[in-house]
């Protein structure tokens, strides 16, 4: 090794060293204040935003998006119009952008959406029924295929059923050419394109028991009994005066997770102001907290300068990025602990919960190494605990299992919660996670902090 090279080396040692000690200090701060995103992980789930690439380059966004959330839905760059306004021809730029910003954070991404009435382009209207057949099908299996592995949920179906009281499908060009049949086509061939991804029917109007919802319900059930691939079924929750959140909106959950899928709350926005704001915003995320298939909640936008009602200040952050009092109400129901720098232990509702942590290599390689983590319960039992592993820089987490992680916005530091089966642990007893990490030039094993349990 030349002289330079050394020094070089020696620089890049000492630069590392003090970002890891900046980075240590930001996970202190970040633990005390808690964000949506890790007290959602606290109870096995996730809390997303809809995110729009235009304003990626934004640095209030994209630090609010990345210091807060741990999944995203692309606001509108997955529509038919954006990934194929000729047909045959995809653009997948924006989206991509998209995803690989999620990705690099380890955030989760929800596919919106293949098959909808709306944001089509005219080509697709104007089809005979095979062609139109022929071009959902290839729409679905082209797009599932470029995203294969990096998308957990598609919302494969879109808005098919009518407001009211008739319980009928929408027009649209699908049902009106294909008939009902096109939705148990869609779902078969997306399951066909990505046999990993999970398959979801999406709609709004559809939060309580209603006409609307009774339709969807019977869908699902059928498709259920006769083998028609679908795992969730999302409820968008776009709430105002004359929509409010509905006093069955638990049940109504509960109901389709009784048929066996989970549910997901996917568009969550609420208008209004203040305290009346901030209960709604709390009593949804409590009535998905009470369903124990309601794995995640996303919430359409993340500032009231973009949101797509802008004027009725729906979303959890003000036009400045200020938090809203629904911001707190959110967190406060996740359990966080809100940002009044005391201690992160969820109200300290289990005062005797300690755990220990230990790490091992189990597996290494040339270019990457797997790591497993042992969290032992203490003396008492315990129903939640997080462990803080600091990672050298460029290693990459690649994938991670039996936990839940998040990031901060260096993506060297990991906290890990557990899965939505391994946060109860008896008193000493131990649950363990594992995870793939890259090494990118780096053999370091990771700085693994102390555990600490709820
Ligand atoms: C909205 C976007 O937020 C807007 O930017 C766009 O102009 C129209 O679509 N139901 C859905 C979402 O499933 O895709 C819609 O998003 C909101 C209603």
């Amino acid at each position: 090794m030349s002289m330079p090279s050394v020094r070089r080396v020696a620089q890049a040692f000492a630069s590392a060293l003090l970002a890891a000690t900046t980075v240590t200090a930001l996970a202190h701060d970040a633990a005390a204040a808690d964000t949506l995103g890790s007290a959602a992980a606290g109870k096995g789930r996730y809390f997303g935003a809809a995110v729009a690439a235009n304003h990626l380059g934004e640095s209030a966004y994209t630090a609010t998006l990345d210091r807060e959330f741990n999944q995203v839905t692309p606001e509108n760059e997955m529509k038919w119009d954006a990934l194929e306004g000729t047909r045959n021809t995809f653009t997948f730029g924006a989206a991509d952008q998209i995803v690989s910003h999620a990705q690099s954070r380890g955030m989760k991404v929800r596919g919106h959406t293949l098959v909808w009435h709306s944001q089509l382009p005219s080509w697709v209207s104007g089809l005979s029924a095979t062609e139109l057949r022929s071009a959902m099908n290839n729409h679905i299996t082209q797009v599932m295929q470029h995203y294969k592995g990096k998308i957990h949920s598609w919302d494969v179906v879109n808005e098919a059923f009518q407001d009211g009281s008739s319980g009928a499908r929408r027009s649209s060009p699908f049902q009106d050419k294909l008939g009902s049949g096109f939705m148990e086509e869609a779902f078969r061939t997306a399951r066909a394109a990505d046999p990993n991804a999970k398959l979801c029917y999406n709609d709004y109007n559809t939060d309580g028991v209603n006409a609307k919802s009774n339709a969807v319900y019977a869908m699902v059930k059928d498709f259920k009994s006769r083998g028609v691939p679908i795992d969730c079924v999302g409820f968008q929750s776009h709430f105002n005066p004359a929509s409010p959140v509905p006093s069955d909106y638990q049940a109504n959950l509960q109901r389709f997770a009784d048929l066996g899928v989970d549910v997901q709350i996917t568009e969550l926005d609420i208008e209004g102001s203040g305290s009346a704001q901030a209960t709604n915003y709390g009593n949804v995320v409590k009535a998905c907290l009470a369903v124990s298939r309601c794995t995640g909640i996303t919430v359409w936008g993340i500032t009231d300068k973009y949101s797509w009602r802008s004027s009725g200040t729906p979303l959890l952050f003000d036009s400045n990025y200020a938090k809203k009092p629904a911001y707190d109400a959110v967190l406060a129901a996740l359990g966080g602990s809100g940002n009044d720098g005391g201690g992160d232990d969820g109200g300290g509702g289990n005062p005797g919960a300690t755990c220990t942590v230990a790490f091992t290599r189990t597996a290494d390689w040339n270019d990457g190494y797997n790591g497993e983590v042992t969290v032992k319960a203490g003396s008492a039992p315990i129903t939640g605990w997080t462990v803080t592993l600091t990672f050298t820089p460029p290693q990459k987490v690649a994938t991670l299992w039996n936990g839940t992680p998040s990031w901060d916005s260096s993506g060297s530091v990991m906290t890990v919660r557990p899965a939505s089966y391994n946060g109860s642990l008896a008193a000493g007893a131990s649950t363990s996670f594992g995870f793939t990490a890259m090494k990118n030039g780096s053999n370091t094993t990771p700085t693994v902090g102390t555990c600490t349990a709820s």
